[in-house]
């Protein structure tokens, strides 16, 4: 009966942490495949009255749950790897072994490592950056030009970190061992997806907005 709350406590987190972790990386693409090539078509004047009502909303569905996809995830981090029903806290069997620690802990260090930085500068670089641009933009005052510049460079990090983090996240329950040719095969496939999107973001989904006939 106490396993089964406390396994069903396990499936509500996560499912609250792929709930959340789906909006926060939604907005991440959306910022990255869409925004980017979209303010690069927009006047300064029609910036103030789009960017604030536009981004200021998905900036709040951005960070915050990507706050919920933290918390929610080291939860069960602590949950699964750090405390056994009837033990109590200390690393569990799926942590380590006799033989050293798992390979399913592994997989999960790698993709927490990479959740965790994204985490960091989501709340400690782009929104401190963005909450200052779209600000002075809303007021008609010059913008930093350093902000956008890193707040762009910072954005694009965390795009490509989301490929290999995913392969962190997934790779624990759906996989199996970890060796490092897997883990770099893992690594490479998520940039180059990242890649692959970003390299059509400046034109993809524009045939409606820039006909066959207005192209030069
Ligand atoms: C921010 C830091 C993050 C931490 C600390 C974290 C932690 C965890 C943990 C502990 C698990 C369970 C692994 C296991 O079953 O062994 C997990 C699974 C998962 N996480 Fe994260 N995570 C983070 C970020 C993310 C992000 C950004 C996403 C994006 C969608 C994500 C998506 C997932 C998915 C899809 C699973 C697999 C669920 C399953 O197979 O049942 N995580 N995460």
């Amino acid at each position: 009966m106490l396993t089964d709350v406390y396994t069903s406590l396990q499936l509500l987190l996560r499912w609250i942490h792929v709930f959340a972790g789906i909006i926060w990386v939604g907005h991440l693409y959306f910022f990255n495949f869409v925004n980017v090539p979209f303010q690069a078509v927009l006047s300064a004047d029609m910036k103030k009255v789009v960017n604030p009502q536009l981004l200021g909303r998905a900036f709040w569905w951005f960070r915050w749950t990507a706050m919920v996809t933290f918390i929610a995830g080291f939860l069960l981090f602590t949950m699964l790897y750090m405390y056994t029903p009837g033990v109590g806290f200390g690393p569990s069997d799926l942590w380590r072994t006799a033989d050293g620690m798992t390979g399913r802990a592994m997989w999960i260090s790698l993709g927490m490592l990479l959740g965790f930085g994204m985490w960091a500068n989501v709340w400690f670089v782009i929104w401190p950056a963005q909450k200052k641009i779209l600000t002075a933009v809303r007021d008609g005052q010059p913008v930093d030009p350093a902000l956008p510049k890193r707040a762009l460079k910072v954005s694009r990090a965390n795009a490509y970190l989301s490929g290999p983090m995913l392969f962190g996240m997934l790779a624990p329950n759906h996989f199996g061992g970890f060796d490092i040719v897997s883990a770099i095969v893992a690594i490479a496939l998520g940039l180059v997806a990242i890649w692959w999107a970003i390299g059509q973001s400046s034109s993809a989904g524009t045939d409606i907005a820039t006909p066959p006939s207005a192209k030069t």
